[in-house]
């Protein structure tokens, strides 16, 4: 991005009714769809992942600093990452999960790809990050510049979240910024859009935009803000509606399983 973006060069909120088969990459604008999940599945998500036993101080922004402290630190579970894919079901792996902990989270990913038409190429990361007040997120982007045929996902899973009064907002910038000190002075000079947190709601948009979560605000307590990040770093647009209906994508899958239990 140059020193001064041109404000009509900048992505915008579009709120979207439902979700739709994206056409080309990168994407142009900041998508939010409401109430994406029906009511009996967002609740039961929550409260499954909720109960977890693997949250751990999974999202950390490193500072470099000798004393080891991080910039940020969320609580969170981690669901799949890297090279393990999304799609591998037996238990263990680098994120500790057994396979049934996983199930809901394979069917919220597939059900993305298929919802917006695409296919993962180099899938990054899916997890959860869980804020309290005090934590504010780091400005940060997703993924490396290079990679513009990303896509990001949030999904906010909390079942029940005061908007008004408790805050979490997603904030999106016009530039990177660095650490947590001057945050005020980023968002007062360089945030263009932000986003409100609010209970059953989905975004999609570039990664590549630097953004930042707020804390909940005091008066949520200790109420914690859930959000189910879902990234990868490319993906391949499907085209033709057949490509859905080709089992021979679980083949692999199917015969990893049959390998892993000889
Ligand atoms: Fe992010």
């Amino acid at each position: 991005m140059g020193d001064v973006p041109n404000p009509n060069d900048l992505p915008k909120i579009v709120h979207i009714d439902s979700p739709f088969k994206v056409q080309s990459l990168p994407l142009k604008d900041i998508y939010v769809l409401d109430n994406w999940m029906a009511p009996e599945l967002h609740v039961h998500f929550d409260s499954l992942i909720s109960r977890s036993q693997y949250w751990s101080k999974t999202n950390e922004v490193q500072s470099g600093s000798k004393t080891g402290l991080p910039h940020h630190q969320f609580w969170g579970s981690t669901f799949f990452r890297g090279q393990e894919g999304p799609d591998l079901y037996e238990d263990g792996g680098a994120t500790g999960m057994s396979g049934i902990d996983r199930v809901f989270p394979s069917y919220m990913n597939r059900r993305l790809q298929m919802e917006f038409g695409f296919k993962w190429e180099r899938f990054q990361y899916m997890g959860l990050n869980s804020q309290t007040q005090g934590l504010n997120g780091t400005t940060h982007a997703d993924c490396a510049q290079e990679d513009d045929y990303n896509i990001s996902f949030l999904y906010y899973t909390n079942s029940y979240w005061n908007t008004a009064e408790w805050g979490g907002k997603l904030r999106f910038y016009d530039r990177p910024q660095w650490g947590a000190m001057g945050r005020d002075e980023h968002i007062k000079n360089h945030q263009f859009a932000e986003v409100e947190f609010k209970s059953n709601r989905l975004l999609m948009f570039d990664g590549r935009i630097p953004h930042g979560a707020d804390a909940p605000s005091p008066r949520a307590r200790y109420m914690d803000r859930k959000s189910v990040v879902l990234r990868g770093d490319e993906v391949r647009l499907i085209k033709n509606e057949e490509e859905w209906f080709d089992a021979n994508d679980r083949v692999p899958r199917l015969q990893r399983r049959h390998i892993t239990r000889l």
